[in-house]
């Protein structure tokens, strides 16, 4: 089977192809024009979505060395996320889907980080239960995964999502767009005990997270210092913030293997690039002895190698989309059981 992957739900434009479970090709267009606005613009989104797709998917196929004809199957976002960036992707697979009377199939954007770790890994893809931490700009949620299609809630921030915290802490920082590798890189060499930024929602009963209360402290403290000292101080004051973020992800996850006593941990989305927490997911897993997996760098922010990959398996177990399937810009993985799909 070999299946075209699609991604648009954001400010990325991408295809990839996955032959037989393989990954043959992944490109990526990312939209530079959103750190002109320090976030990104969804209607500059949409239109750029327009302008890139049918490069992005030509190039796809031509680095797979696959013909348009070859293609048994389609994947493509249909949320959650920005809707007009949906709609560019979503209807682009359709039409293609239906030029070549092939199935296309609609992918949960998360499912589709979820699936990233198997891009590289497909051993641990062996049907036992594990935990899952989904970090990115718009979620930040723990989920018990029982198999493909079957998740159980966890936990999830209450207010904003981790990669949120990134983004609106490095904009408060003067630093660009998007923040978290920003602010990845002006910690480096940073005293991270600097500053003494809460850690919200630490040590509480379940496993939901907040984040907004972090970058509100970090916004009263910058208020508080002479912008000489900030310029100065810049590094420790980074790193003291992504310390505060790592550590809450970290309390909540842990709090998730307890409450779950499951020893298989799987984290992805695009905060799981962090170098920091992918340091302490390691000395923890090690100390624990549990089995961790987070994807390779490039697969942990978004891409369409991941969507083709949960797709193929979707196709695969005979999953198929009908031309009614709308995007869904609130998509939950809870609500998988989702209109417009169908079984053979
Ligand atoms: O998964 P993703 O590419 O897009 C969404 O689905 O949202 O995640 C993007 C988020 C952004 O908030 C970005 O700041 C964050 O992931 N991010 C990082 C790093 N790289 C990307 N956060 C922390 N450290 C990083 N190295
Ligand atoms: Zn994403």
């Amino acid at each position: 089977m070999i299946v075209l992957g699609i991604e648009s739900s954001c400010d990325d434009t991408a295809a990839a192809v996955v032959a037989e479970g393989v990954l043959r090709s992944n490109i990526v267009a990312t939209q530079l024009d959103h750190v002109l606005y320090g976030g990104v613009v969804p209607e500059v989104a949409s239109r750029i979505h327009e302008q890139y797709i049918v490069p992005v998917v030509a190039q796809a196929l031509a680095s797979a060395a696959i013909t348009i004809r070859e293609l048994s199957g389609i994947a493509v976002t249909y949320g959650p996320g920005l809707a007009g960036a949906l709609v560019v992707g979503l209807n682009f697979a359709k039409g293609l889907a239906q030029a070549l009377h092939i199935p296309f199939i609609g992918v949960d954007h998360m499912e589709g980080h979820l699936w990233a770790n198997f891009l590289k890994n497909p051993a641990a893809n062996d049907g036992s239960p594990f935990i899952c931490l989904l970090v990115s700009g718009g979620h930040t949620h723990l989920w018990r995964v029982e198999g493909v299609g079957q998740y159980t809630l966890l936990g999830r921030s209450l207010d904003d999502a981790a990669g949120e915290a990134f983004d609106k802490g490095a904009r408060l920082l003067g630093l660009a767009y998007p923040g978290g590798p920003a602010i990845e890189t002006a910690a480096r060499e940073g005293n991270p005990q600097y500053v003494d930024f809460p850690r919200p929602m630490r040590g509480t009963e379940g496993c939901d997270f907040s984040f907004s209360g972090l970058k509100t402290a970090l916004y009263y403290y910058l208020k508080r210092q002479s912008s000489t000292d900030i310029g100065n101080n810049l590094r420790h004051i980074a790193a003291s913030y992504q310390l505060a973020v790592v550590d809450c992800l970290m309390d909540r996850l842990q709090r998730a293997v307890q409450l779950t006593g499951l020893s298989r941990v799987f984290v992805a989305g695009g905060v799981a690039a962090n170098a920091l927490l992918r340091h302490r997911l390691d000395r923890w897993a090690g100390s624990q002895k549990l089995t961790l997996s987070y994807p390779p760098l490039e697969f942990c922010t978004d891409n369409a190698a991941m969507i083709a990959l949960a797709g193929s398996a979707h196709l695969a177990a005979g999953d198929r989309s009908s031309l009614d399937l709308e995007i869904s810009p609130n998509l939950s993985l809870a609500d998988r059981a989702s209109r417009g799909h169908v079984r053979d």
